[in-house]
């Protein structure tokens, strides 16, 4: 079994036990919807495809094993750390970057290192992506412009 799948096991593991069913589909659409943008930007940029899945997987597990969103990307960093410590496969570099690209993701508007820039745009591919026709929240819509030219999407 690879890394990435080392991970998703303990991620399943966490969501399946989920109580709340709608919240619980949220859950698998949006941790593995962002590690899949994390993977088409990760190629695209040329940067590590294998970090940036698992750091797209880990990146709200903290607010969906707890039910609660407050300051969840510091909370994630930690609880993400905790998960690679166990998980015993990654060197210290490697959990370092994984854990600060989460600690900062909800700065949307501030630039960090490439898996923190990759982990925050695939957070909005994803939200954006869901549904293309439904408004794009005010503190992502710049980001998001952003992709839309990094893809030679802009018509
Ligand atoms: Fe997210």
């Amino acid at each position: 079994m690879d890394r990435i799948e080392k991970v998703r096991t303990i991620v399943d593991e966490i969501l399946l036990n989920m109580k709340d069913a709608e919240e619980r589909r949220c859950a698998y659409l949006h941790l593995y919807g962002v590690a899949q943008a994390c993977a088409m930007l990760a190629l695209k940029r040329n940067e590590n495809v294998e970090l940036s899945v698992i750091a797209g997987m880990l990146h709200d597990i903290y607010s969906y094993a707890n039910m609660d969103s407050n300051n969840h990307a510091h909370k994630g960093a930690e609880m993400a750390r905790d998960i690679l410590n166990t998980l015993n496969i990654f060197n210290e570099d490697e959990k370092d970057l994984i854990c600060v690209a989460i600690w900062n993701h909800s700065d949307k508007s501030m630039v960090h290192g490439w898996l923190d820039e990759i982990l925050k745009d695939a957070d909005v591919m994803q939200h954006v992506l869901y549904n293309p026709l439904f408004d794009i929240k005010e503190n992502e819509q710049k980001r998001f412009r952003f992709l839309m030219k990094e893809f030679d999407l802009e018509h």
